[in-house]
């Protein structure tokens, strides 16, 4: 029997801090300015390569009826992975792989919730992408999977990283910065999702407001510099002040106006910071202590504001 190598790993949420929407592509897609932070909520992957059956890419989802395998993010990460390692092999004059690459069967656990702007779908493949790159000894430059990436999703470049970044373009220039780890967040997110097409689709229509560039410089250097304590981290976060803006969140609440109900509640409850993530719909409140946290959790739990959501307390990676 071929040899068959498994690998197990998890795939990270993220939250954006904020989030400017700078400008419209000739592509459609929007030029971004935004910080994302990867947070301790994950969906597991299992990846066999190799192994007995058909040179082919498959994506198995126990219990979801909604993920198409083929149209699975995990999927075009795989495929798009296993094209350019072709053309690499052949550029090269390499015979490997001739009679196809080994099997690829791709087991998701999803725990991330889909259409909530926390860019479970983008994670995965990026664990795809991780997977393939250690399996096949590295083939592509750091450069070369950040531009696989991206082909794959806007989000993708990002959790090839992970932690604290400051993502630019549509999703591929990434600028790692401070740690901000280990700060309590509560996620709420409404049953209804928003779909990321629809709410940048949306902002066209409205006229896009020019974001001051030398303020967005300054506070991000704040957070280049390492802090020690989680009401240090807190802190400068919020130092960013007015400058906390999600462009899309205006867009998400005339869709899903829980939403901005589900923020207020957080507000009111205590939370020192509370906004939609992505496109939405899930909404996330930060804070540096987990028993604040958990006052405010239980608050929102009760809040009729809050009816239907999943609630979910977790920290900062
Ligand atoms: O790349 P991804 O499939 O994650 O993007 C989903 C949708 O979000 C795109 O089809 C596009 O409408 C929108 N988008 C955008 N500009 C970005 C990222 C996403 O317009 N920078």
């Amino acid at each position: 029997m071929d040899n068959i190598e498994t690998y197990k790993t998890s795939a990270s949420a993220k939250i954006n801090l904020f989030l400017r929407v700078c400008g419209r592509l000739p592509n459609g897609y929007h030029r971004l300015y935004t910080v994302m932070q990867e947070i301790d909520y994950c969906d597991e992957l299992v990846v066999s390569i190799g192994g007995e059956g058909p040179s082919e890419i498959v994506v198995e989802c126990e219990g979801r009826t909604d993920i198409v395998p083929k149209k699975n993010l995990c999927y075009k990460a795989a495929d798009r992975f296993y094209a350019s390692l072709h053309n690499k092999l052949a550029a090269e004059g390499s015979t490997d792989y001739q009679d196809g690459f080994p099997r690829t069967v791709i087991k998701l656990t999803k725990r991330i919730p889909s259409e909530s702007g926390m860019g479970g779908g983008s994670s995965d493949a990026a664990s795809v992408l991780i997977v393939l790159q250690e399996h096949f000894g590295s083939p592509f430059t750091e450069e070369e999977l950040g531009k696989l990436a991206v082909n794959v999703g806007a989000d993708v470049p990002f959790f090839l990283y992970g932690g604290t970044c400051l993502c630019e373009s549509v999703g591929e220039d990434i600028t790692p910065l401070a740690s901000l780890s280990g700060l309590p967040v509560l996620i709420v997110k409404p049953a209804e999702g928003v779909s990321t097409p629809e709410c940048f689709k949306a902002i066209d229509s409205a006229e896009l407001q020019q974001i001051d560039n030398d303020a967005y410089t300054e506070y991000v250097s704040g957070l280049t510099k390492e802090k020690d304590s989680l009401s240090d981290k807190l802190e400068a976060f919020l130092a960013g002040g007015d400058l906390l803006v999600n462009d899309l969140q205006a867009p998400a609440i005339e869709a899903v106006p829980q939403i901005g109900e589900v923020i207020e509640a957080l507000k009111e409850a205590g939370a020192p910071y509370a906004a939609m993530t992505g496109s939405g719909s899930a909404v996330f409140a930060l804070f540096d202590s987990e028993e604040k946290a958990n006052e405010v959790a239980e608050a929102v739990k009760n809040d009729p504001r809050a009816k239907d959501c999943r609630i979910e307390l977790t920290q900062t990676v």
